[in-house]
């Protein structure tokens, strides 16, 4: 430290206090420095792509919803790259953000632009379609169609934990209706909701993906309802003037190319959903 102080000439750090504080000079030491070791990195990404995509990393992160469109994105590109490794780490918006923060992964799949919280390049790629879903029989299954909202904000609702992006925008849909659901139970992950809706403990709001596996025609209806479905997008996030890779740049380009497949496949899945797009 003694002797990067004598190299640059000037105080690097004072102390406040009992604080010990960068100087603005130490400021700019540690600015410089960040970049150089982020141009270093793409460097070595750089170098790696010269050599082709027949190998190469892809870390992606995603919100917990995405864990139902991401894997098959994820093979079918595998199928085109073979030779590519792929790690996937899911977790709900709030963590996913802090991530973007960190630049711990290459890509991230989110169902809502972060604004404000980090500066990001977003690319949309596909439908994320929120619909109201209540187990098969519900009264509100046999009530007169579209269901109006305040029936649903009456009935016994299970919402997903704080820092899911699907949570913040079904409470922003009521609020600006001037409604609060009636919440019944608070739970953290999709599938344990859709397991409470199936078992009679209330009704929800899950994206139509959600039901990819089981379908429509199980145990879990999708219902019309007023101001349904919230017609939301699946987008790609990177930190806005990170160099990605030349695989990372492939699976942006393929998911891309996949949205009519993806929407064609919503529409099998719920046709109605067809009215609304
Ligand atoms: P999540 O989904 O609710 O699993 O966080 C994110 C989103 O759809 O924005």
């Amino acid at each position: 430290m003694k002797k990067l102080v004598e190299a640059v000439g000037l105080p690097l750090f004072e102390q406040i206090g009992k604080e010990i504080r960068p100087t603005d000079g130490g400021q700019d030491l540690y600015a410089a420095c960040r970049d150089l070791f982020r141009t270093f990195e793409n460097l070595e990404t750089q170098i790696a792509d010269r050599k082709g995509i027949r190998r190469g990393k892809l870390r992606l992160g995603v919100v917990t919803t995405a864990k139902y469109i991401a894997p098959e994105l994820l093979a079918a590109f595998g199928e085109k790259f073979p030779g590519i490794e792929f790690s996937m780490k899911v977790s709900n918006r709030d963590e996913i953000i802090q991530r973007i923060k960190n630049t711990e992964d290459d890509l991230y799949v989110m169902g809502q632009v972060p604004t404000g919280e980090v500066d990001v390049e977003a690319i949309p790629f596909a439908w994320n379609p929120l619909t109201v879903m209540a187990p098969r029989g519900h009264p509100l299954t046999m009530a007169e169609k579209p269901v109006p909202l305040h029936a649903v904000a009456e009935t016994p609702f299970l919402i997903r934990e704080p820092g899911s992006g699907t949570r913040h925008a079904y409470l922003r849909l009521f609020a600006e209706k001037g409604l609060k659901p009636n919440v019944a139970m608070e739970l953290s992950s999709n599938e344990a909701i859709k397991h409470a809706v199936a078992s009679g403990l209330g009704i929800s709001i899950l994206s139509i993906h959600s039901l990819a596996l089981e379908g429509t025609k199980g145990p879990i209806e999708i219902l019309e309802v007023e101001d349904f479905p919230i017609l939301r997008k699946w987008y790609l996030v990177y930190p806005r003037g990170r160099f990605l890779s030349l695989t990372a740049q492939k699976f942006v380009e393929f998911s891309a190319s996949q949205e009519q497949f993806i929407t064609d496949r919503l529409v099998k899945l719920w046709p109605d959903l067809a009215k609304y797009l």
